[in-house]
């Protein structure tokens, strides 16, 4: 794909939590490029480093994160702007407007005691300063409607009058609002049950028509990565393993990592026998030297043990980080 599609490009990214054992290598030598309009699905067992990742785009990360290193390099306005350099003041241009960030459990984010329609209109109005409420309003109606709800009624409820459901797609058409270029949506259908999970599903799928807004949809269901995404980024102790087009994911995964996830899956695999991948992930404060899956690959070999394999395009739009496909 050609360069100036780009709308987010990470580089070389690394990120650690400071917890009472040590160091906690939440991302490791992340580099990932997002493309205009695509959804990108980002999965990964959990604590693989997804929430980290996103948090540090939007420079959210908690007091006792550093990035250690690393670009942020952001598209979005012409010139590339290095988020990850930017300061607290600086990164609140881009917060919303340019970059949404639907987060985990965010349905917490409401305040009881404002009506729906007040959320709206002060969102508008802490980034956008005097804003025309009629506007705001009949905007937010608007995108009620594009996530399936009922615009009046849901303006008019306080935040516990709505079901978890409702809430999360309140706060999609929230971080709508603004039309951010790229928004993150971090495990947007977890804690729901299966209808409403359909529900957002349906939602992105209409805010992705609509907008073309970008996407980078976090989560650790394949089965929803294979919905809604384009490509996608498998993360595995914060580390991208593998990135490819959602097809070449499914049908051709390249990294022992990838297949292992896949054989959980009972919808993909079409039957009830699900295998898990033997093992559990490693202790990020104390990682394996080498490949941070060697210990649960079925495929280790004596270099796996010793050295970490770069991310390496293996074929145009595929990378994989794994000394299976990687010589030098
Ligand atoms: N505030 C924090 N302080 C210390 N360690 C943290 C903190 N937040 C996360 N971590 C650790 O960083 C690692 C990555 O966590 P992260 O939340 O990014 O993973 P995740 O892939 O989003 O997981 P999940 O699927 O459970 O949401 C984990 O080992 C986690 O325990
Ligand atoms: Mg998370």
């Amino acid at each position: 794909m050609p360069g100036e599609n780009l709308i987010l490009s990470i580089r070389n990214l690394n990120v650690v939590y400071w917890a009472r054992r040590g160091w906690v290598k939440a991302v490791r030598n992340v580099s990932l490029d997002i493309y205009r309009g695509e959804v990108l699905g980002l999965v990964g067992e959990s604590g693989s480093g997804k929430t980290t990742l996103a948090l540090t785009v939007m420079k959210l990360l908690p007091t006792n994160a550093k990035i250690l290193s690393g670009s942020i390099l952001y598209y979005g306005l012409g010139k590339a702007v290095d988020l990850a350099k930017l300061s607290e003041k600086e990164i609140r241009k881009y917060r919303w407007k340019e970059i949404a960030l639907a987060f985990q459990g965010a349905m917490n984010a409401f305040n009881p005691v404002m009506r729906i329609k007040d959320h709206f209109i002060e969102t508008a109005k802490a980034h956008l300063g005097h804003v025309d409420e009629e506007e705001v309003l009949k905007e937010a109606r608007e995108l009620l409607k594009l996530v399936l709800l009922e615009p009046d009624r849901v303006l008019r409820s306080f935040p516990h009058q709505l079901s978890g459901g409702m809430k999360q797609r309140t706060l999609l058409a929230l971080a709508l609002l603004l039309r951010p270029k790229l928004i993150i949506l971090d495990e947007p259908t977890s804690a729901l049950d299966v209808v409403s999970q359909k529900v957002i599903l349906e939602t992105l799928r209409n805010i992705k028509r609509e907008f073309s807004t970008t996407m980078i949809l976090i989560t650790h269901d394949l089965s929803i990565a294979a919905e809604l995404t384009d490509r996608v980024a498998i993360m595995y102790a914060g580390k991208i393993m593998e990135v490819g087009g959602v097809e070449d994911i499914f049908y051709d995964p390249m990294h022992p990592y990838t297949r292992g996830l896949l054989k959980a899956v009972p919808v993909l695999k079409g039957t009830k026998e699900v295998e898990s991948i033997p093992g559990s992930p490693p202790d990020l404060i104390d990682l394996p030297p080498g490949c941070a899956f060697h210990p649960r690959c079925p495929y280790a070999m004596e270099r796996c043990r010793r050295e970490d394999p770069p991310l390496v395009e293996v074929k145009p739009g595929r990378f994989v980080a794994c000394w299976l496909y990687t010589k030098r």
